[in-house]
């Protein structure tokens, strides 16, 4: 995977992708290709590649000694600013405000076949010595005795290559990094859209393009989180295709403030960059220390949208979540937040999970509301003692008969969090983030604790691990409800450590919180939630299987969610929940059918009240259970892909789901609103089915994966105003899923 062309010039490269990187004249490292595999290079080939990127536009010299070597338009693997490149560069390093203008010189490599997972930091891992090889890079800056480390991660089976670099301080005296981005990738012409997943609270990640032009296109994140407005993932695509033509994409695999951003030249090159927001980062690496960034990954698929997107599913599934959760069944979760708020007692949650139970559901999940006296989202965090008034006997006890009920068990926290009237509040005033200032922002009622603080974070898990293990918990759901203002750690002022160092060490707080809990019960499914989808993102994936995506529960609204979701994470971590109408945040009326058949994608749940509900919508939930069970495996860890457009806007959304041999396969097909005298004859090419094969669709017809392909499968006639008597479909929110099985 991994092969070295001269003694500086490395071609990582599989059946996918060819990467190819060599040392400048001036002793930088260049970039020289990334794109579809070239098979393996030689020499030749290699100067071939170099004198295409020799050719510089840029009026400015390196130095006076090397000839017209300039780096303005040169194509870098991690560049920095000060020298004739006037872009923005990916390190920035002060010593005493005084700006270093770095020239990092290669040293030598080293390459290993090894990537095992450690919970200590999110990132990318392999099992075995078969799956991957890193390359790391070693650059020494000798004026500032400075150390980079760029490190290259490509994987047997994947169209990515996975980037982080370190940076240690050789000098006898402190540096300060304003800025050290994760990864870099310039590409030799702008002829592509950026997609972005933008939104908010209750629409998150909907996918949005934007034109590339000179200038820049950043997204970005300062809440402390990667936020519901903006995800860390970009890509960028030449023709919204969703079968032909190159993407490249990015991603970071990381949950607190991000930068990604594209910037376009005056000659047409754009260089992409993500990593951790600049913005209010500051990182003081004192003599002998070492910084690590985040790790980050560059996707390229020559096969448009979905072909990125069998990318980034499997690198998300394979190498970055836990794997035992592609062998252990997701449970079908009942979860009682929508079903009863606040108001609930022992009493009442036995009567829903006898219920759940009688379902079929698998797991029992309380949500907010079991511990201190939270009655309301105003108090209480942070006392995560259990509410003896709800819960007489304590949650050991509940736990157990939940148990008994052959039901796993479920809690909800937010760990991170702290209510005015709690206890950890009146004796730590100082574990609180808030600045000296007179004024402190409160979101939810709440304040945010100190993660960089590493006795804040024993302190909460000394709370939680009793509750754990009194409850024998199978499942956690993790909270996160408020961004983070007026950044300030008390600690770190104690330790003399810079401020502009805490939105970083918050989130390793937040790390390291998880690590002590998956050490501790590493069979415990954590699913991530922040206020709904507020920190999606891989570093939380590599944590938590799956993630709570929204607090819209609307299937309407699911359906946006979810085609912009997929185009970054997987099917397998985006759980979702069949809930009431009116739907209790757009109250829209959905057909139950509609509501099963958009849950059913992904870890299947159901949060709405189970007891008050007519006997024909008992059945059908029952009855969707049992379907989800058997094909469980399939709708949560198969092969997904869309088959109409991804725009949020649009009436109707297609997808389908294979399984990895193509013998078996779902589609979904929904139409938001039904439209009058339209045609009814429309197809859906199936890119999922093997061509050489015969399917049988439903108890229907069986015909070839090549006309399946080719032709497509035929949409469900709707009613149009003149087909009453063939229209399978009629009114608004209409759905229907397609079971394909191969019969050869
Ligand atoms: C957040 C979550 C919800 C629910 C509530 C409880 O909004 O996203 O799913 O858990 O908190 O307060």
């Amino acid at each position: 995977m991994i092969e070295l062309i001269d003694d500086h010039s490395f071609h990582l490269h599989n059946d996918k992708i060819s990467y190819v990187l060599t040392v400048m004249e001036n002793g930088q490292l260049g970039h020289l290709y990334y794109g579809k595999a070239l098979g393996s290079l030689t020499t030749t080939e290699l100067d071939y590649l170099r004198a295409q990127a020799s050719k510089s536009a840029g009026t400015v010299k390196y130095s006076p000694t090397t000839g017209n070597f300039n780096l303005a338009d040169r194509a870098q693997e991690y560049p920095v600013y000060g020298s004739s490149d006037f872009r923005r560069g990916a390190l920035d390093v002060y010593a005493d405000n005084d700006p270093w203008y770095l020239d990092f010189s290669y040293q030598s490599y080293t390459i290993t076949d090894t990537k095992p997972r450690s919970l200590a930091q999110p990132a990318t891992y392999a099992v075995g010595n078969q799956e991957a090889q890193e390359l790391a890079i070693t650059l020494v800056d000798q004026v500032h005795q400075l150390k980079l480390v760029t490190y290259y991660t490509i994987f047997r089976a994947h169209g990515v290559i996975a980037r982080r670099s370190t940076l240690t301080n050789l000098g006898a005296s402190s540096v300060m990094i304003q800025n050290m981005m994760s990864a870099v990738l310039e590409l030799p012409d702008d002829q592509f859209e950026m997609v972005n997943l933008a939104g908010a609270w209750l629409k998150e990640r909907h996918v949005k393009y934007h034109n590339l032009a000179q200038g820049t296109v950043a997204v970005e994140s300062l809440k402390g989180a990667s936020g519901h407005q903006h995800n860390p993932f970009i890509a960028l695509t030449r023709s919204r295709s969703l079968t032909t033509g190159d993407v490249y994409a990015s991603n970071l695999i990381y949950s607190g403030n991000f930068l990604s951003q594209v910037e376009v030249n005056e000659w047409h090159k754009p260089r992409l960059m993500t990593g951790i927001s600049p913005a209010y980062f500051g990182w003081q690496l004192a003599p002998a220390a070492t910084f690590s960034t985040p790790e980050a990954l560059l996707y390229y698929s020559a096969d448009g949208l979905n072909g990125l997107m069998a990318e980034t599913q499997a690198v998300a599934q394979q190498q970055i979540a836990d794997r035992q959760w592609q062998r252990r069944p997701r449970p079908i979760v009942f979860n009682n937040w929508e079903a009863t708020y606040f108001n609930f007692d022992e009493t009442k949650l036995l009567t829903l999970a006898q219920q759940a139970k009688q379902l079929g559901m698998e797991c029992f999940v309380v949500d907010d509301g079991w511990f201190g006296h939270r009655d309301s989202d105003r108090t209480s965090l942070g006392d995560w003692r259990v509410d003896h008034r709800k819960f007489p006997h304590g949650m050991g006890h509940f736990a157990q008969q939940i148990h008994d009920l052959g039901l796993q068990m479920g809690l909800w926290f937010e760990p991170e969090m702290v209510s005015p009237d709690t206890p950890l509040y009146r004796d730590h005033p100082d574990w609180v983030v808030r600045h000296p200032y007179p004024r402190t922002a409160i979101g939810r009622g709440q304040y945010v604790l100190d993660f960089a603080n590493p006795a804040v974070v024993t302190a909460i898990y000394a709370q939680i691990k009793p509750v754990i293990e009194a409850a024998q918990l199978d499942f956690i759901k993790w909270d996160m409800n408020r961004n983070i203002t007026e950044a300030y750690s008390p600690y770190l002022a104690a330790q003399g450590l810079p401020q502009t160092e805490f939105f970083h060490r918050y989130i390793l707080g937040v790390y390291d919180l998880y690590q002590r809990i998956l050490t501790d019960f590493p069979d415990l499914l954590i699913e991530g939630c922040a206020g709904g989808g507020g920190r999606f993102d891989l570093g939380m994936l590599f944590y938590s299987p799956q993630m709570w995506p929204s607090d819209d529960s609307d299937a309407v609204e699911r359906l946006s969610i979810l085609s912009g979701t997929t185009l970054a994470y997987p099917l397998s971590a985006f759980s979702n929940h069949v809930s009431a109408v009116p739907n209790d945040q757009v109250g829209r009326m959905t057909p139950l059918k509609m509501r099963q058949n958009v849950a059913d994608f992904g870890p299947l749940g159901y949060e709405l009240d189970i007891t008050k509900l007519p006997a024909p919508e008992l059945a059908a939930i029952k009855a969707n259970i049992d379907f989800y069970q058997q094909h469980r495996e399939l709708l949560v860890n198969g092969h997904f892909q869309q088959l109409q457009s991804l725009d949020p806007d649009a009436n109707t959304v297609a997808w389908s789901v294979a399984n990895a041999d193509q013998s078996e396969l779902f589609v979904g097909f929904y139409r938001k609103l039904a439209t009058p005298n339209t045609s009814v004859l429309n197809y859906l090419k199936l890119p999922n089915v093997a061509v050489n094969r015969h399917y049988q669709i439903d108890d229907g017809p069986i015909v070839s994966g090549q006309i399946l392909q080719q032709f497509g499968l035929r949409e469900p006639y709707q009613f149009n105003g003149a087909n009453a008597d063939t229209a399978e479909l009629r009114g608004d929110f209409q759905s229907q899923l397609y079971h394909l099985v191969a019969v050869d």
